[in-house]
């Protein structure tokens, strides 16, 4: 059984680490907690212990505890140490190397690889001495799952709120690095396009990224290395994947082809079908007839391309299918015409998939159609994860 050393630091996010503790022995991990003196006072030791079913540790010098497993014991028994929370205030201990309570003192007495999840105020996120830490950290190989974007405790919006717990699992599994796909490299296209019409303009769709950048995140914690070729999307980068980021469906192709070659290609990306003829190199103005009418021409289709026969396909290519009416049926046809192995079909006619949290999906491969329950797109993500790894298996 691999062991994570969990150190929750204070703040508000901290009751998030309990979820983390859920998902992590959820996923077969065994975990140790270590709660500082500032994290005690959002979370109790009782709650963490309940969770873990272990002891918890908070004192750098308690006689009983020492007697069990003293601290530099207890830095080297985990496999990894993960930090979530974790505050601007240890951040800055670990860069400094200050070891004045047991949580620092871990951290400088380790010998095992860090990963943290920062959470805090958006000011203090964007504080050059934050900013400098997180940078020297990075630069001596501690692994950063970045904060998301949004509505804050203090009432702020911003980058800074603890990442969900989902991804901070995926990073730790990454981390931890010997999954069913170790040693296989995956593409994965992500998000919509935009093609320009002209320096202001652009014909886009309604795609999120959702979808794409969470199968990268699930590849990746299954080991896989990871090439995210991703549009223009709202999302914080994943955790452990190479991105490329891009704009045309031309840009995507090319990244794509630079990435090969691969075992694995998902196409989750909603590539415009369609770019204007050409890019206006000013503004386009209205003319005063009220009209006007824009040519297009048609993209290349990356997944047609990749399931070609050709010495670099993939070994598995798999599609995915938006389809508003007739999903079998549609879906299949998509299948036999694009090539590909497999073919994820989701139906997005009005029901707030596109864009949304959830997935409905139809799973079509040569040996049939299977139709997945109404889930989250997470839970689609490591569920697909899952089929390709056991399909390398
Ligand atoms: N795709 C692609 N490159 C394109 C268009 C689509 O790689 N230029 C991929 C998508 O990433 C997705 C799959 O093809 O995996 C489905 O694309 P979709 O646009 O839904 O299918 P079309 O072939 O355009 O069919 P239709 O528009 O008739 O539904």
């Amino acid at each position: 059984m691999k062991r994570i050393l969990l150190i929750v630091s204070g703040g508000i996010a901290a009751y998030k680490a309990l979820e983390l503790v859920r998902l992590a022995s959820k996923a077969g991990l065994g975990v140790t907690a270590v709660l500082t003196k500032a994290g005690a006072e959002f979370v109790t030791p009782l709650s963490l212990q309940a969770l873990t079913g272990e002891k918890i540790y908070q004192d750098l010098f308690s006689l009983t505890d020492d007697s069990e497993m003293g601290h530099i014991e207890l830095s080297r028994a985990a496999d990894l140490v993960v930090v979530a929370p974790a505050s601007a205030d240890i951040l800055a201990k670990m860069t400094a190397g200050l070891a004045d309570d047991l949580a620092s003192t871990l951290l400088l007495a380790t010998d095992k690889r860090v990963l943290v999840a920062p959470a805090m105020n958006v000011r203090m996120w964007q504080h050059p001495a934050t900013e400098t830490n997180i940078g020297t950290l990075k630069a001596r190989g501690v692994l950063v799952v970045e904060p998301d974007e949004g509505p804050m405790a203090c009432g702020e919006y911003g980058p800074g709120r603890l990442a969900e717990p989902p991804v901070i699992l995926a990073g730790i599994l990454a981390a931890l690095n010997d999954g069913l796909l170790k040693g296989k490299h995956a593409i994965v296209t992500s998000g919509p396009t935009h093609e320009p019409i002209d320096p202001v303009r652009y014909i886009a769709n309604r795609s999120s990224g959702k979808q794409g950048h969470a199968i990268a995140q699930a590849l990746a914690a299954l080991g896989a290395r990871v090439t995210l070729v991703s549009g223009p999307v709202a999302l914080p980068d994943p955790f452990g994947v190479e991105l490329v980021k891009v704009e045309t469906a031309r840009q995507m192709q090319a990244a794509v082809q630079a990435a090969l070659p691969a075992d694995i290609a998902v196409c989750a990306a909603a590539v415009g079908d369609w770019r204007p003829q050409t890019e206006a190199e000013q503004k386009l103005k209205k003319d005063g007839s009220g009209a006007t009418a824009l040519s297009l021409t048609e993209n290349p289709d990356i997944l047609a391309g990749l399931s070609a026969p050709s010495p670099t396909r993939p070994k598995l290519v798999i599609g995915f299918a938006a389809e508003t009416e007739r999903l079998a049926e549609h879906a299949a046809a998509k299948r036999a015409r694009k090539g590909c192995d497999w073919l994820v079909a989701n139906n997005v006619g009005g029901t707030g998939i596109m864009g949304g949290d959830e997935n409905e999906v139809l799973l079509l491969t040569a040996d049939g159609a299977e139709p997945w329950a109404r889930m989250n797109k997470q839970a689609v993500a490591e569920k697909l994860a899952a089929k390709i790894g056991a399909y390398f298996e």
